[in-house]
């Protein structure tokens, strides 16, 4: 049950994620700009949950269901990327985690944060 990169990270890609995690499994892609990780290889330490400033990353069986899709688009987004093993400069685009719950809501969604966020 690894945990699931989503939809929030796409032009954010803030990266504090990839410092916490002990087994390196996070993947860039060009397309969208975001990390994913590779299901394979994620232990689900949970480590980078509190991590992410916006609230990306959720257990796959805390997804809320309006980020569903986002088990099988980390599966297959992360073979064709690149290994990500340090932190980078958040994209010029990333957003607050405020501005992503605005959109959000104003989308009719009521998104459950993850149980482990900070
Ligand atoms: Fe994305 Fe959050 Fe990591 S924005 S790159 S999941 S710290």
């Amino acid at each position: 049950m690894p945990h699931v990169v989503t939809g929030r990270c796409v032009d954010c890609r803030y990266t504090y994620c990839v410092v916490e995690c002990p087994v390196s499994c996070f993947w860039e892609g060009a397309k969208p700009r975001m990390l994913v990780i590779d299901p394979g290889t994620c232990i689900d330490c949970e480590a980078c949950v509190p991590a992410c400033p916006i609230n990306a990353i959720w257990p796959d069986h805390e997804l809320p269901p309006e980020y569903a899709d986002w088990t099988a688009k980390n599966a297959d987004l992360f073979a064709a990327g690149k290994n990500v093993t340090e932190g980078q400069d958040p994209l010029d685009s990333a957003k607050l985690i405020e501005e992503i719950q605005a959109e959000e809501k104003a989308k009719g969604w009521n998104i459950k944060e993850p149980s482990k966020a900070s």
